[in-house]
Order: C-alpha cells, then structure tokens, then sequence
C-alpha cells in the first residue's frame, strides 16, 4: 500500500548552452530553447505539489560535460526529489571525448538524482513508501563500439531480483526507449524502429510475468500512451519539439484501484520566442519532407518516387499532429490504401470515435 502521489515528467530536454549548439539547419528539435523551456516548465512545476520529477532521458544535446555539469547544478536547486536515466544523447560514444561524457561517468553527475548507490547507470530506489522506482538504461554499446537501444543481460538479471525484491509495492519502471509500439507497425518500419527497445520482448515479458503495469519512457518526442496486455507506457514528448509538452501525474487508490490520472501541459511561448508553439510547427513542418518521402517510399506503402513528390506536401504536419498526441489523421485526397494507413495514426476507439488517450486521461491499472 502506498499513500496517494503527484509527480512531474520532463522528457528530451536536450539542454544546450548556448556555445555548445552547431549549426546544423536538418535538426529536428529546437535546442535553442532548451533552456528557456527547462525554466518556464520548471517554474509551473514548482506550483504543482509535486512529490518528484522524472526526467527520462537525453538530459543534454550530445552528451556534452557542460551541458551535464549545467543541469545538475540547476536540479540541486528544486523544490523536490529529482530521478532521472541516460538517453542516447547523453553518451553518444563508448569512449569519452573532448566534448562529450563517457558511459561510466553519467551516475557521477547524477549521484544525487537517483545514482546514490549505483556503479551502474541503472538503479532502483523505494522512492516513496511502498513505490518502488525501476530506473534502467537502455544505451548499450556493440563491440565494434556501435550505440545500441537494449538492455544488456547483466541488467536483466538485476531487474529480476529487483522485481521479486518488489512484489508487494507499486512498481514504476522508466527507460528511454520504447517498450510498447507508439504507432502503427512501429517495430518493423525503418523509420520507427530506432525509437524501440531492441529486446523489448523480452522486458515486457518479464514486467507482466511481475504484474508491473505502467512504464515512462520519452525519445520518440511524441505524445502517446500505449497498452499491452496491462502494461501502459506513457511516452512524454519532448520539451524541445512541438508540442513542447511535459506531464503531471498522479497516483491514487481509489475503491481499492490504483488510479493514473495524467495531466499534460504545453508550453506556448518562452522569453524570445513568443510564438513558440507555432513557430516550433512550422520548424518541423519545414524539415518533414525528407521523412515524409521515406515514409511513402518504404515498405508498407512502397510508393514510386513520382507518387511520394506528389503526396509529401500534403504532409508538411503529419508528424506535428502525431507529436502532439490525440491526433486525428485523415487524408481523403489521398487514394484509399494510402489513406488507411495514414488512417492508422489516429487516436480512435474500436468504433473510429476520437478519443482522447495521449494527453489527458485517467488509467485504471
Ligand atoms: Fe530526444
Ligand atoms: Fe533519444
């Protein structure tokens, strides 16, 4: 048993000093705002009666030493507890570089945001009477030092104890990458994949073998909540990308069920850039077209050039739309396969009813 609980998520702040942004005109994300964003998030939060604040991944740009030393400094002076994971943009590389942290270093940044007690860059902690906190990485690296999204089986075997050891309390596990598809064939398209865990199976058979229902993961920079069996996993948008979104959660017992309620703020405008929500789309819509051509060109749609140059334009907010969750996707100029797959993205119930399950919505788990 626990006692109710609120808590704030900030997903892919990607924080960036100002001299440690590069020019690179493709970027999806706004870094320039970053820290802004942090700050206006941050003082809304401060409102919110929080418990904590979960912050699930690329905490930094590129994994930068200022940009590490920056946010830990800024975390030390919140009002409540903070736990955050590594993203693949925390360490980009297997070994350290001029700019950027090396694995084994992340814990030390963080030794008061969760990595108390941990060597490894990953950690569990009762962080609330009976709630126990599952904080995994899943930026590993292949031999030939390639960043990969998976756990390692050294950490599997760590989570099983870990989750024997918790049996009796309300479990929450975060991780950066996807555990459950946040889209339509996400696991088998090209552009989907690399936003999934590579053993995803294999976690999520072990989490509904131990009866943990609710995952928080973010790197996907979409707003979505998806459900397996009685797994949820909220995924958090970043705060970099439009929407520039963050959540409120709250856990409670209500007629003996635990009750998720999630709120989620958007943040409109930050000092300098006031219309930031809109400026933020068009961003995005300006550098969509090469995905969009992707998107229409590979398998499942496998579109000729001719009909993917043809199409694109109409997709300028395609991905806008989808990032700020609750999306209601239909393209009926488009032929009618073409137009069912897109119609796949939409947030709709059995029925094809819009319904709101990204944003705001209470689960009962
Ligand atoms: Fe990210
Ligand atoms: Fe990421």
């Amino acid at each position: 048993m626990f006692t109710n609980f609120r808590f704030g998520i900030i997903s892919d702040l990607h924080i960036a000093l100002p001299e440690t942004i590069a020019e690179n005109s493709s970027r999806f994300h706004l870094v320039e705002v970053s820290i802004p964003a942090l700050e206006k998030a941050l003082e809304h939060l401060a409102t919110q009666n929080l418990d904590f604040l979960l912050l699930p991944g690329d905490l930094t740009q590129d994994g930068e030493k200022v940009n590490h030393q920056w946010l830990a400094a800024r975390l030390a002076r919140l009002p409540f507890p903070v736990y955050v994971i590594p993203g693949n943009h925390d360490f980009p590389s297997v070994q350290e570089t001029e700019k950027a942290i090396a694995p084994q270093d992340f814990p030390h940044y963080y030794r008061n945001y969760g990595y108390q007690d941990s060597q490894q860059n990953y950690y569990s902690q009762e962080i609330l009477p009976g709630v126990q906190l599952i904080a995994l990485n899943s930026i590993t690296f292949d031999p030939a030092g390639k960043q990969l999204g998976c756990l390692d089986q050294q950490q599997l075997i760590w989570l099983e104890g870990v989750l024997r050891d918790s049996a009796d309390k309300l479990v929450m596990v975060t991780i950066h990458h996807n555990v459950i598809e946040h889209f339509y064939d996400q696991t088998n398209h090209p552009l989907g994949n690399r936003y999934m865990l590579d053993n995803a199976d294999v976690l999520l058979e072990l989490l509904a073998k131990h009866q943990v229902k609710l995952i928080f993961s973010g790197h996907l920079h979409v707003q979505d909540i998806a459900r397996w069996q009685d797994i949820n996993e909220i995924c958090t948008g970043s705060l970099v990308s439009y929407p520039h979104p963050y959540r409120v959660i709250e856990i409670a017992q209500v007629n003996q069920q635990t009750q998720v309620q999630v709120e989620t703020f958007k943040l409109e405008s930050v000092p300098n850039w006031t219309n930031l929500a809109e400026t933020s789309r068009e961003w995005m819509g300006d550098r969509s077209e090469r995905f969009m051509l992707q998107l229409l060109t590979l398998p499942p749609l496998n579109l000729s050039t001719r009909e993917a140059v043809k199409y694109a334009p109409h997709l300028r907010y395609f991905w806008s739309d989808v990032a700020a969750g609750d999306a209601i996707i239909d393209f009926p100029q488009f032929p009618d396969s073409v137009r069912k797959y897109f119609r796949n993205f939409s947030a709709v119930d059995e029925r094809g009813e819009a319904i709101s399950i990204d944003n705001n919505t209470t689960i009962t788990l």
